[in-house]
C-alpha cells in the first residue's frame, strides 16, 4: 500500500467503553480456540473471547452436541470446560500471549458464584474485561439469569463488588423486552452489553422419532438469527445511545459487520462463521476499511448508531 493510500485508510479502532481495540472485530465464545489460533494471526484481531469458563469442571451435554440447520448451526455443548483452576494452568498461559484484546466469559450457578469467578480472575493483569455468559440456553438453569431483571442486576451487582476491570453482560434473544435485561445488566453496574447469544431451537428426526440433538433442545446461531440480532441491537442502541454494545449474531462479511455497527453496537463478534471458515474475522478486518473508504466514512466510529 502506497503512502498516500496508508494515509487515506479509513480509521478503524473502536473502543467498548474503557477497552481500546485496533479494530472492532472479535472472535465470539465458544466458537475460536483450539487450532484455529494456530491458522490465522490472531494479532490482528480487535480481541479474542475465551470460552466461557465454570467454577467446576463440565462435562456438557451428551452428544450429538451440534446439528446443521438452514442457514444456522444447533449446538448443544453445555458449557463443557475444565473448571477455573484447570483453565487458569492450562489456558490462560496460552490465552495471555495475544497481543489483541482478551475478553474472559464466566458462566456461575449463582449470582455470588459470578463474584467469585471475577474475583478470582481479576488478578491476572493480562485479561482486559469479562464477559458474563448470563444467556446460556443449553445448561440447567443458564438462562434464568439473562431472563429475569431482578436477578440479571444482582449477578451484575455481585460481580462489580468483585472486580474493577470493565463487565461486558451477555444477553439472550429469549426473551420478549431486551431492553429490560439490559436496564437491569446497567443498574447492576454492567460497562457494556453484548448481544446477542444463540436463540432456543430443536430438530427433530421423524423417522427415529426423536429430537436430534442429545440434549434435546440447542441454541441457533449463524445467519438464520442474524436479522433477530440486529433488531435486538437497534432496540437496545435506541434506548441506550450512550451504553458500547457488541453486536453478535450471524455476522460473516464486513457488509454484516457494517450493519450492526449503523445499529449502534461499537464492535462486533463472529461465532459459527469460525467454523465454516477459519479465516472470516481477518477477512472482515481487511475488508471493512475498503467499504468505508467507499462510502466515505473516514473514521468506523463515525458510523455508529448512524441508522435512524
Ligand atoms: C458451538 C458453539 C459454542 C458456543 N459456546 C459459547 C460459550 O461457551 N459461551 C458463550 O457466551 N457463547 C457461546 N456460544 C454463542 C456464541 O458466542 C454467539 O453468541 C452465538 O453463536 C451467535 O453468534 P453467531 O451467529 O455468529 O454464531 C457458542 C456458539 C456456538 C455455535
Amino acid at each position: 500500500m502506497t503512502a498516500y493510500a496508508k494515509r487515506r485508510r479509513p480509521d478503524v479502532s473502536t473502543s467498548i467503553g474503557p477497552i481500546r481495540l485496533a479494530n472492532p472485530v472479535l472472535v465470539a465464545s465458544g466458537t475460536f480456540g483450539g487450532i484455529q489460533d494456530r491458522v490465522i494471526d490472531v494479532n490482528r484481531l480487535g480481541g479474542v473471547v475465551a470460552k466461557t469458563v465454570t467454577m467446576e469442571p463440565r462435562k456438557g451435554n451428551p452428544p450429538p452436541r451440534v446439528w446443521e440447520t438452514a442457514s444456522g448451526m444447533l449446538n448443544s455443548i453445555g458449557l463443557d470446560n475444565k473448571g477455573l483452576v484447570a483453565w487458569i494452568d492450562e489456558e490462560l498461559p496460552h490465552l495471555s500471549t495475544y497481543r489483541c484484546r482478551l475478553i474472559v466469559s464466566v458462566s456461575g450457578r449463582t449470582a455470588e458464584e459470578y463474584g467469585d469467578l471475577v474475583g478470582r480472575l481479576s488478578e491476572f493483569p493480562r485479561i482486559d474485561a469479562f464477559e458474563l455468559n448470563i444467556s446460556c440456553p443449553n445448561v440447567s438453569h443458564g438462562m434464568d439469569y439473562g431472563t429475569d431483571p431482578a436477578l440479571t442486576e444482582k449477578t451484575l451487582n455481585c460481580a462489580r463488588a468483585a472486580t474493577k476491570k470493565p463487565l461486558i453482560a451477555k444477553l439472550t434473544p429469549n426473551v420478549t423486552d431486551v431492553t429490560r435485561i439490559a436496564e437491569a445488566a446497567l443498574a447492576g453496574g454492567a460497562d457494556a452489553l453484548s448481544l446477542v447469544n444463540t436463540l432456543k431451537g430443536m430438530a427433530i428426526d421423524w423417522r427415529r422419532r426423536a429430537p436430534c440433538l442429545g440434549g434435546v433442545t440447542g441454541g441457533l446461531s449463524g445467519p438464520a438469527i442474524k436479522p433477530v440480532a440486529l433488531r435486538m441491537v437497534w432496540e437496545v442502541c435506541s434506548k441506550f445511545p450512550k451504553v458500547p454494545v457488541v453486536g453478535i449474531g450471524g455476522i460473516s462479511t464486513a457488509d454484516d459487520a457494517l450493519e450492526f455497527i449503523a445499529a449502534g453496537a461499537c464492535a462486533v463478534q463472529v461465532g459459527t462463521a469460525n467454523f465454516a471458515e477459519v479465516n472470516t474475522p481477518l477477512r472482515i478486518v481487511e475488508e471493512m476499511p475498503a467499504k468505508l473508504a467507499e462510502a466515505g466514512v473516514r473514521r468506523l466510529r463515525d458510523l455508529v448508531g448512524t441508522a435512524r
